[in-house]
């Protein structure tokens, strides 16, 4: 009798781990990216915020570089909301979604170049642009 709950016992456990295994919210590969990108842009936003500092150049330089980074490894993944939908929806969601995707990149890398040429007015529209993308691209193309 004993050893037959200890076998009840060990079952129950084992369906229990493979749930919850299967069950967690795994990260996709592209909120792994975003993720990635997350702190230099927090660090970066809240430097602006307070006015940038020149003497602080380099240490924007490489925050951006990082965001640019994980976005150009952002634009080939698809947005988890894209998988739920029919094929035609989610080849149109795909397109719009590296659309957007591109353009931060192409923001990213204004801001990269205002920041090289010391020009922090240019340098804090870029930022501004890209927040309002970030906002935007989350809206669109973000699961609840
Ligand atoms: C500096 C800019 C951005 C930052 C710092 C950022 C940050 C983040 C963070 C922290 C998450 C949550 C990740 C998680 O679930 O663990 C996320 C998710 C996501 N972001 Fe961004 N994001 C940025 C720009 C964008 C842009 C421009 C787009 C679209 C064009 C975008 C699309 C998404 C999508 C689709 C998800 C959900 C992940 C998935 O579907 O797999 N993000 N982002």
């Amino acid at each position: 009798m004993t050893h037959y709950f200890k076998t009840i016992i060990l079952l129950s456990l084992a369906c229990l781990t493979t749930a919850s295994t299967f069950g967690e919210d795994e990260d996709t590969p592209l909120a792994k990216e975003m993720s990635a990108m997350n702190t230099a842009y927090r660090s970066l936003s809240k430097a602006f915020r307070s006015g940038p500092n020149p003497e602080q150049r380099a240490e924007y330089v490489t925050q951006v570089e990082i965001i640019l980074e994980h976005a150009k490894a952002s634009v080939e993944l698809v947005p988890a909301l894209a998988n739920s939908l029919a094929p035609a929806a989610k080849t149109n969601m795909r397109a719009d979604y590296t659309a957007a995707m591109q353009k931060s990149i192409q923001t990213l890398e204004q801001l990269l170049a205002a920041l090289e040429a010391e020009d922090y007015a240019a340098a804090t529209d870029h930022l501004v642009q890209l927040k309002k993308q970030k906002s935007a691209g989350h809206q669109r193309f973000q699961e609840d």
